[in-house]
This record gives C-alpha cells, structure tokens and sequence, in this order.
C-alpha cells in the first residue's frame, strides 16, 4: 500500500514539538514525509526541509508558497500538520482547509471562540477532517482508562482530578526572559497563559477519558510572580453535561515538577490513576478491593489500548508514541474516507475541531470567572449550548 504524503508547516530546527510530530507521523510508515514550510526564515526551513529529506521542489519557504505549490499538484499532500506559535494556527488551518486538505493542528486551534466556530463550520461544510493534537489521549493506557469508563467498570463517574502544574516559570529573577514573558502579555498570549497552555491538555484529557463535556466552570486565578499579567496558578472547579464533577489544578510555579500531568477518574464502582511522567503503568482500585497495577502491553486490555501498543511490555513508551498514536488515528480516518467505508471504532478517537472549539470556550470561561471571584459560568460554545 502507497504511504500518505504528509506534509508540516512549523516544527523547524530547534523547535519543541517538530521532532515528536516527525517521530509520530513517521513510525509506522503510514506517512511519507513529503513537504514543508518548517520555519519563519524562509531559507533556514527549506536547508532544514532538505536535510530531512524532503525534494527541493517540496521544501518550501512559507506556508502560503506551499499552498500554492502543493494544491496544483496531482500527487499532493494528504495531510498538513500545523506545528506553528499559536497566533497563526487559525489562518493557516483555515487556508488549509479551503483548499480541501485534511489538517492537524497544534493547540491550541484558533486565539477566539469565534475563530473557533468558523473552523468548526469549515470542517463540516468541506467534509475535510480538522484534528487538534491533544495528543496525550493517545497515550494507550489513556485509550484504556476511556475504554474502562465505557464498559462500566467504574460504574457512574463521580469525580474526575486532573492537573497540569510545573515549575518552568518559578524563578522570579528570570521573569523578564523573552522566552517566558510574552506568556504573560495579553497582547501576546490572549486572555489566560498557563491555563491556554498547560491546563486544557488537563480538561481535554478528563473529557475524553469520562465522555463528558464541560457545561460550567468556577476558577481561581492568580498571577504568583509579580509584573505578570495573566495567571501563572489556577484551581478550577467544574461541572461536566453528564454529571460528574471535575477539579483542575494548573500551575508554572510548582518547583520540582516537570510535566506534572495527571489522571484520576473516580466512580461507583472504582478509581483509576494514571501520570504521563509513568506513562506505562495505570492504578486500579475496585470499591473494598486492592490497588492493581494495569502494565501497558499487557495482551487483551481492549481494543483500543492494544491497538495502541507498540513495544513488548515493561519497555517505556513516551510521548513521540502517543503523537504515532492520533497520526495511526488519521492514516485510518484517511484510508477509510479514500475507501468509502466506515473508519475503524477504536481509531476514532483522534481529537477534532469541536474540541479545539471547546477548549477556547473554556479558556474564556476561566477568565470571565477568574476576573469575578470565582463565579461560576457557561464554559460551553455558543454552538453547542
Ligand atoms: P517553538 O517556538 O519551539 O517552534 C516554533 C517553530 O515554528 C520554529 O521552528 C519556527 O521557526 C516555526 N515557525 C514560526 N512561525 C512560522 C511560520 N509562519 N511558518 C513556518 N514556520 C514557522 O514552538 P513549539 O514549542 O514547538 O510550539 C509550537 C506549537 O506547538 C504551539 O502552538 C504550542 O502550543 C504547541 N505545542 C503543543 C504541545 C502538545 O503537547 N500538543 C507541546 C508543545 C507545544
């Protein structure tokens, strides 16, 4: 079977996430690497293209070149990830999609709601697939612990804890750092920094393990560090449509976390707990039983999660697999639209537009309650209330 032509824009020499996406769309063969527009100078990224293998004729030196480029071609690019700084990830989703190529985009998707529904609208009108990389829900054992929420084992989810708290922006002497800073700026970073940034992997996560979205939120927030505008800490309580409850602790000043995202889902019948720093092993407690150990790679957990595993149990898999993970997703959700057949169930939970959507809607939210002490307020879209 031909490989899918895959092409990035972003993720240049030196970036953050380039590699994990390159890694990801690269490990099961399912994408060729085929074209780029990989950084804002436009020699550095077609030199980089090149070095990466990428033809001449593919290594472009901007997006919109690219477009041009790549739209007359017959044997064009079936999918363009966009790994660009956020400000741009509206404009260039949206050309995309016009254009009818399928789009995965960084998060977060668009900087407004408003920017947000247009893309979603997009989406269905060309029949083109948006997706967002919430790319932790690749992760297999986060495959499992939906799995587990949807068969029952747990019961009715009462509560769901998440955070994302680290500690990358704790030392005060450094708080005028270019690369740190412009987070903090409105002008720059939109309406809230650490949530925007680090707290929506944390709600996209707790939705998509308990199959519940966001109806109201009640936030905390608060700027640690003197001289900053927007929230480097914020607690927020939650209400979800299906009647669980959620807290979300996110936070850039924890000294000695790293990543510092987690998982806990508790129902009826039982708790989960699962750490992206351990990634390969997910607690279980059944009501009166046990701690149990669930090893990723273990045979026959469900389809989802065996679908996701790659390496033999007690090898670590990380992050680059759980990116391979949403990219084996799309290959499938692309083959099956080629085919004119219905997409594999348990590949069908690639994140989509209509989260991206309600991840900004969440984000305004925080601010609109963060700004009156807490209030609690509709953190849905407008679309979807
Ligand atoms: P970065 O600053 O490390 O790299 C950005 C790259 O984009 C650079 O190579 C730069 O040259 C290139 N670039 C900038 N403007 C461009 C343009 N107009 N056209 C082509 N290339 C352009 O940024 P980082 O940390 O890699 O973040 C990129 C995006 O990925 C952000 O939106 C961020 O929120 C997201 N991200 C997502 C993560 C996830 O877990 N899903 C984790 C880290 C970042």
């Amino acid at each position: 079977m031909q490989k899918l032509k895959w092409g990035m824009i972003g993720g240049g020499e030196g970036s953050q996430i380039g590699p994990a996406h390159r890694l990801g769309a690269g490990l099961d063969g399912l994408f060729e690497f085929t074209a780029g527009a990989l950084d804002h100078r436009a020699e550095e990224g077609r030199a980089y293209a090149q070095r990466l293998g990428i033809p001449a004729d593919r290594s472009y030196g901007d997006w919109r070149e690219m477009l041009e480029g790549e739209k007359g071609r017959d044997d064009r690019i079936d999918l363009v990830t966009v790994a660009t700084p956020n400000a741009t990830h509206f404009e260039i989703t949206k050309a995309y999609l016009e254009n009818g190529f399928h789009v995965l985009c960084e998060k977060p998707m668009t900087m407004t709601v408003e920017e947000g529904e247009e893309i979603v609208k997009l989406a269905q009108q060309t029949g083109k697939i948006c997706a967002v990389n919430y790319g932790y829900s690749g992760y297999s054992l986060v495959r499992h612990m939906k799995a587990m929420v949807a068969r029952g084992d747990l019961g009715k989810v009462r509560l769901v804890k998440c955070e994302f708290a680290h500690g990358h922006h704790a030392d005060a002497a450094d708080a005028e750092n270019p690369r740190a800073r412009w987070r903090y700026d409105p002008a720059q970073a939109g309406v809230s920094a650490v949530f925007a940034d680090c707290g929506i992997h944390a709600l996209h996560m707790a939705s998509f393990v308990i199959g519940q979205e966001l109806k109201q939120l009640s936030a905390d927030t608060v700027s640690l560090i003197a001289g900053r505008k927007l929230e480097d800490d914020a607690m927020v309580n939650m209400r979800f449509d299906g009647g669980a409850v959620g807290r979300l602790w996110t936070s850039a000043i924890a000294i000695g976390r790293q990543h510092g995202l987690t998982l806990e889902v508790y129902g009826e019948k039982g708790g989960l707990r699962w750490a992206q720093e351990q990634p390969n092993q997910l607690y279980w407690t059944p009501l009166g039983g046990r701690v149990q150990t669930i090893e990723r790679g273990e045979a026959n957990l469900s389809p989802e999660a065996d679908r996701t595993t790659r390496v033999t149990i007690g090898h670590a898999e990380g992050m680059p697999l759980a990116f391979a993970n949403i990219y084996a997703d799309l290959a499938e959700a692309i083959r099956a639209e080629q085919e004119h057949r219905a997409i594999n169930p348990a590949a069908n939970l690639f994140p989509r537009a209509t989260d991206g959507l309600r991840s900004m809607a969440a984000v305004f939210a925080l601010a609109q309650s963060g700004a009156s002490d807490g209030k609690w307020v509709d953190a849905r879209p407008p679309l979807f209330r």
